[in-house]
């Protein structure tokens, strides 16, 4: 008999884990909208909203800002690739997968890579930064801004002021920032910077913004050899989003429609009040956390509003809980990464999980797990505290 393949069909998940989040009605029914040419004067029209918008999200006027076709990954691999030859060197901040992840492309653009450490769960030094900014010429510095393997925000202001005072990119992951942190690409300094749509836009994994100033753009603009990667090449895509609009490589139409209306409603929201909003959440969170008497991987100032570490107590089995939080209440948090592996719960409120909904039914759920499991704690103190943010 032959096989038979089902409808597709999908349990209802609260995706509060560190990535894809919940994606907003509206995204997804733009995406069901018809199909049109990538030249057709409409899609152009599409496009320049879309690039115009995420101008206005990255706080920025780069002309060279746009969504390449791919995921988070690809967005760092385009910013090293195009801006990297062999022989270049390269400081990279390193305190987290990510951070590892920067090191692993750089090398593989041939470049001289020098990092600066700090332990997982805590932020770089930007005192051993300045350090080694002064003992080589370094063509880029590159750090993340929300590590979502630790959940640490780095500040950016001191490490953007020491690369600019050494005429060195300064290149930032946004990844897990963009649209839930505080972000001003201008404002601070940031010359290369790359993020994702499936984080804090609510928008399906599938587009990875990027946006280059002038100066990038100038660094690219003097390579000596072309960029290795031909999908990924800048000078050629910008001629396809540019005025020219020359053919590249087919744009992911219905990926663009989503983007476009993800970003619609961000823009809809203002961004400040969406900042203001994760940061509420995040509060309501850690203060239900605690009252559940479990710890915070990260020091206060420097947790990322939109993906918390939380500690593991002994005696949990890290496993059994995730899978108790996905079978019995459909709730997605993740799992600790290297050095954390084991060792924490990685739970993100980013984009349209970032509710007081979401912080209310993970702590409910969360507390009668673990008291089931023998970690005694109450959840209706920990639903308590965390209302009592919202009522401040
Ligand atoms: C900080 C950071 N950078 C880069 C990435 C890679 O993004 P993607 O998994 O969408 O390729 C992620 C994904 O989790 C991330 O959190």
């Amino acid at each position: 008999m032959a096989k038979e393949y089902k409808e597709l069909q999908v349990s209802s998940r609260l995706l509060l884990g560190p990535g894809p989040s919940n994606v907003h009605p509206r995204v997804l029914k733009a995406m069901a909208t018809p199909v049109i040419g990538h030249l057709d004067p409409e899609f152009l029209h599409i496009m320049n909203e879309t690039m115009e918008l995420l101008r206005w999200l990255f706080r920025t006027k780069n002309q060279l800002t746009i969504p390449m076709s791919g995921t988070g990954s690809l967005g760092m691999e385009t910013c090293f690739v195009n801006t990297l030859e062999a022989g270049d060197a390269a400081l990279i901040c390193v305190n987290g997968v990510f951070g590892q992840r920067m090191v692993d492309n750089a090398q593989r653009c041939g470049a001289r890579v020098d990092t600066v450490s700090a332990p997982w769960g805590e932020p770089i030094d930007p005192g051993r930064v300045e350090k080694a900014l002064a003992q080589k010429d370094y063509k880029l510095l590159a750090v993340v801004h929300a590590e979502t393997s630790t959940g640490v925000l780095q500040p950016l202001e001191d490490l953007s002021r020491m690369a600019r005072e050494r005429g060195t990119l300064f290149l930032v992951d946004t990844v897990t920032s963009l649209g839930g942190c505080p972000l001003e690409v201008d404002g601070t300094g940031i010359d290369i910077c790359y993020s994702g749509t499936q984080k804090c836009l609510s928008i399906p994994p599938s587009l990875a913004p990027v946006t280059f100033n002038e100066k990038a753009a100038a660094a690219i603009g003097g390579r000596k050899a072309k960029v290795q990667s031909w999908y990924q090449d800048l000078s050629m895509i910008a001629s396809y989003w540019g005025k020219e609009r020359v053919y590249h490589h087919t744009a992911p139409i219905s990926s663009i429609y989503a983007l476009r209306e993800g970003l619609r409603i961000i823009h809809e929201e203002g961004l400040e009040a969406r900042i203001e909003r994760h940061r509420t959440n995040a509060a309501a969170f850690w203060a239900g956390v605690e009252a559940l008497g479990l710890k915070l991987q990260v020091r206060e100032e420097f947790r990322a509003p939109s993906l918390t570490t939380v500690r593991i107590p002994g005696g949990i089995d890290d496993a059994a809980v995730r899978k108790a939080l996905l079978m019995e209440h459909n709730i997605e948090v993740g799992g600790g990464l290297g050095d954390l592996k084991g060792k924490v719960w990685r739970v993100g409120l980013m984009g349209e999980n970032s509710h007081a909904n979401s912080v209310f039914l993970l702590l409910a759920a969360l507390g009668g797990i673990l008291n089931r499991m023998g970690f005694a704690c109450s959840p209706g103190e920990a639903l308590e505290e965390a209302g009592k943010v919202y009522q401040n």
